[in-house]
């Protein structure tokens, strides 16, 4: 595939979406086609399947069932959006992977790890990221910078969100040439910077 496939990873509140936003800008300035995704979600029928997953409403939903949702919507964005976009030479810049679903569903819910990444490469058809980061922060003070009303995960327990911090902190250990763990004490523009090194390290810019 021509393309490139850049994934943004971490808990709640930890930037993800503001470094997006700023890698998109900085690409498209570069003269780069640019998409950029969010999961769950970013097809219509991943969206529908989003709502499910964060409703509030949602309540009593199995981990099992919670685990396959994630993955469904992700195989409609492989197919629909991500595959097609890599193949014409698009850099993809996806809020949330794969990854996300190791660390919630399995590191936070306890649903079987090695089990998760093998279903993962059935869903994702074996498209893998060229590169993610890793925002870290501690998950008090991440889930203290939201404003708006939590969704159904968010307001799960500060014990369960450390949980998924360890598995993303896990994850980056077994995977260091793939995961950059970015550390997220300095402001937007410092951290941007830090990210963008490896993002013109990635596209030879
Ligand atoms: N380096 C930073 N220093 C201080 N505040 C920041 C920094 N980066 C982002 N923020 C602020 O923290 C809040 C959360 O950032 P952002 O929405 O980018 O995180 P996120 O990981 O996408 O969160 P979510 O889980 O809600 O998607 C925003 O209000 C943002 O402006
Ligand atoms: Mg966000």
């Amino acid at each position: 595939m021509k393309g490139r496939f850049i994934t943004f990873e971490g808990s709640e509140g930890s930037g993800k979406s503001t470094q997006i936003g700023l890698v998109d800008r900085y690409l498209k300035r570069k003269g780069r086609k640019v998409l950029f995704l969010r999961e769950p979600g970013a097809t219509r029928i991943s969206e529908q399947v989003r709502r499910i997953l964060l409703d509030v409403g949602s309540a009593g939903m199995s981990d099992e069932c919670e685990t396959l949702l994630y993955m469904a919507a992700r195989a409609q964005l492989v197919r629909e959006k991500i595959i097609p976009a890599l193949r014409e030479g698009v850099v993809v810049l996806c809020d949330r992977f794969l990854d996300s679903t190791v660390a919630y569903q399995g590191y936070g819910n306890g649903v079987d790890i090695g089990w998760i990444k093998e279903l993962g490469r059935f869903t994702t058809g074996g498209v893998t990221p060229d590169l993610t980061f890793f925002f870290d922060i501690d998950a008090k003070k991440g889930l203290g910078r939201i404003r708006r009303p939590k969704d159904r995960i968010e307001r799960r327990s500060i014990l369960y969100h450390d949980r998924v911090r360890t598995g993303y902190r896990t994850l980056a250990r077994q995977e260091p040439g793939r995961i950059k763990l970015i550390k997220v004490d300095g402001n937007k523009e410092e951290i941007h910077l830090v990210v963008r090194k490896h993002i013109d390290s990635l596209l030879g810019l």
